[in-house]
């Protein structure tokens, strides 16, 4: 007989965190419940200029400027998209690009299609034995033809978080652009953008950030160099027949996703009020606790044991992934994500490209909740035995 599902814990915020903050959840209410402002125009009392004061806190958040270099988009996925796309159309030739082994399908699968249509050719380099890019590998890759690379800050299966301003470096001397997938370090760790030698930063702002799914964006340091690869209203200079070069109308065209943007508005607020240097330490230590406990089970291998990010790949000998989630989730009520989690290459260098069952914190769990965890990955992997 089933036992009685326990309360829901959750540890699959690398997909995308809940619960969110109350704030967020008011916020989004009060940006449906006034009459919606399009950016730039008066407000009225009590009405924010969300997509205006967003930009603003974004930038102060990354340390990059100026705010409205700060572009709205729908998750990160459609970021990368805008910016690779953008990119090589700007270029109009084809080109070489190098990406890597650590990359979510939101960057593989837009740069195959362009390597199947013959516009790229593609170098993907490997990570290390402890699931980091060298930037030597990096610059060795870099070839004559070599216009543009894009790589994942933070793994969505190992955790690790890579050198974006070494490897950037390199890059920058060769006159190569760069696209930086921060979707899984975004809000999770301090990121300071100003320093870093990067053209685009894309983030998502589902995941650690605490806003509703829907919302993302990118912050771009020199717009001119990527074409908008959508075209339409932006709320000013209609008569202009193209879409307009000032930002960021250059990138947003169409109806903002206001409640979304006023969802990141609360979520980076949340984040301020806590300390992002305290959300880091308070996740990184529940997943450290977790770890512990989990490596003194026989059967669990994890995939790495020092991770940057609280995200936990492992599998249990003798199970599926998916077995192992479908038990955690019907009997334990522990909601955690199993499979490839959209980075194939990764396990296919880990294990053999069988997948994994990963848990991901964010700084709404509790040790409490990673002590119950472990103790029913225990039982179940007493189960396997
Ligand atoms: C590393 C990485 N990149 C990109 C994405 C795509 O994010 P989104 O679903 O918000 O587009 C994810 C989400 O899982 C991710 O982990």
């Amino acid at each position: 007989m089933p036992r009685e599902p326990k309360k829901i814990v959750y540890m699959n915020n690398a997909a995308t965190t809940w619960p969110k903050p109350s704030g967020v959840m008011e916020e989004v209410n009060r940006a449906l419940s006034l009459p919606f402002i399009e950016e730039g125009r008066s407000t009225l009392s009590g009405q924010r200029n969300y997509p205006g004061e967003t930009r603003e806190l974004l930038a102060d958040f990354f340390n990059a400027g100026p705010a409205d270099h700060f572009v709205f988009t729908q998750n990160a996925t459609d970021s990368l998209n805008m910016a690779i796309h953008g990119f090589l159309h700007h270029i109009g030739i084809p080109c070489h690009v190098i990406t890597t082994w650590l990359e979510h399908n939101a960057v593989l699968r837009p740069l195959r299609t362009l390597e199947r249509e013959g516009r790229i050719s593609l170098s993907i380099i490997p990570f290390n034995e402890r699931g980091y890019i060298s930037p030597d590998t990096v610059k060795d890759a870099i070839r004559e033809d070599t216009m543009l690379a894009v790589m994942t800050h933070g793994s969505n299966v190992l955790g690790t978080v890579q050198d974006i301003s070494r490897i950037g470096e390199n890059l920058r001397a060769n006159g190569v652009f760069f696209i930086v997938d921060g979707a899984q370090t975004a809000g999770q760790m301090p990121i300071d953008l100003n320093p870093v030698p990067l053209n685009v930063f894309a983030f998502t702002g589902h995941k650690a950030l605490f806003g509703i799914p829907g919302i993302g964006g990118f912050f771009i340091r020199e717009p001119s160099q990527v074409d908008p690869v959508r075209q339409g209203g932006s709320g000013a200079n209609s008569g202009y027949p193209y879409q307009v070069e000032e930002m960021p109308s250059r990138f947003e065209a169409g109806t903002h996703n206001y409640p979304g943007i006023a969802s990141l508005y609360a979520g980076i607020r949340f984040l301020e009020e806590r300390g992002i240097r305290n959300v880091e330490r308070g996740t990184m230590e529940m997943a450290q606790l977790l770890i512990s406990k989990l490596k003194t089970i026989d059967s669990i291998a994890i995939d790495n044991e020092s991770p940057d990010l609280p995200i936990i790949s492992f599998n249990i000998a003798g199970m599926e992934p998916d077995q192992v989630g479908f038990i955690l989730a019907r009997i334990y009520g522990i909601i955690c994500r199993t499979g490839l989690h959209c980075a194939p290459l990764v396990h296919q260098r880990i294990n053999g490209g069988k997948g994994s069952v990963r848990l991901s914190l964010s700084c709404m769990n509790t040790f409490e909740e990673c002590e119950q965890v472990a103790e029913a990955l225990s039982e179940v992997a007493r189960g396997a035995g």
